[in-house]
């Protein structure tokens, strides 16, 4: 299986082992996407900062029968904190690496009944956003989830506040499948108020 995934470069080209070097950014190092091989690599997984700010939010709204989502802008802008990740090595995760730093990290698991790949986490450490990072996890988590016989969709869950991985989410061809207003339980650590589950997902033609 290892063998079997590209490396991803970030101007979106299949590479070798060495990734590329952006012409004139001489501050950014080249990042590849691979499997996630040794214990350094949990390791770099778990200082992955994966907090965010964001001045907007979906606000969910509701009717007897139905669901929609406004958007909103909230001054202070909200700071959320996810717990650090602590994932199992596994062919399924994934590790975008900047030498020996980890820039960020995706995780599959497969659903046997409904055939869906869900991508169970997926962040990119603050300092390497909007760099393209994100989008070529997305693309190798793809390319790994069409290695799984009969595998139709990608799926994952985020939230209504988390309006960057949403406009992310929808950049990357998801579209907006679902929500679950109950199934954040009051008093989960860095619970913000009206937070919502929402759920993305993207066929695998
Ligand atoms: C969401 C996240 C993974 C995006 O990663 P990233 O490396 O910054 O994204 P990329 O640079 O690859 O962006 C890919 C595309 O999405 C768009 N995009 C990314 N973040 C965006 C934002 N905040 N607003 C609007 N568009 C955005 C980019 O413009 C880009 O589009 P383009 O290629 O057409 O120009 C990253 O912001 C992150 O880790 N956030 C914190 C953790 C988190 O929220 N994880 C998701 C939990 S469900």
């Amino acid at each position: 299986m290892i063998a079997s995934l590209q490396l991803h470069r970030l101007d979106g080209h299949a590479a070798g082992t060495s990734g590329v070097w952006k012409p004139g950014e001489m501050a950014r190092r080249a990042v590849v996407v691979r499997v996630a091989a040794a214990p350094g690599d949990l390791d770099g997984i778990g200082k992955i900062d994966a907090s965010y700010s964001t001045d907007r939010i979906y606000r969910v709204r509701r009717s007897e029968l139905g669901f929609w989502l406004d958007e909103e802008q909230v001054s202070p802008p909200l700071q959320k904190t996810y717990s650090r990740p602590s994932p199992q090595l596994s062919d399924r995760l994934l590790v975008a690496s900047a030498g020996t730093e980890i820039a960020g990290y995706g995780e599959l698991r497969f659903d046997s009944w409904s055939r869906r790949a869900e991508i169970e986490g997926l962040a990119v450490s603050a300092g390497f956003r909007g760099q393209g990072v994100g989008r070529s996890l997305i693309q190798e988590l793809d390319e790994r989830a069409r290695q799984e016989p009969s595998t139709r969709c990608l799926w994952l869950e985020t939230q209504n506040v988390n309006y960057p991985a949403v406009q992310f989410y929808r950049r990357m061809g998801f579209r907006l499948c679902g929500l679950d207003e109950t199934l954040y339980r009051p008093g989960i650590p860095g619970l913000l108020p009206g937070e919502v589950a929402l759920y993305f997902a993207r066929d695998l033609a």
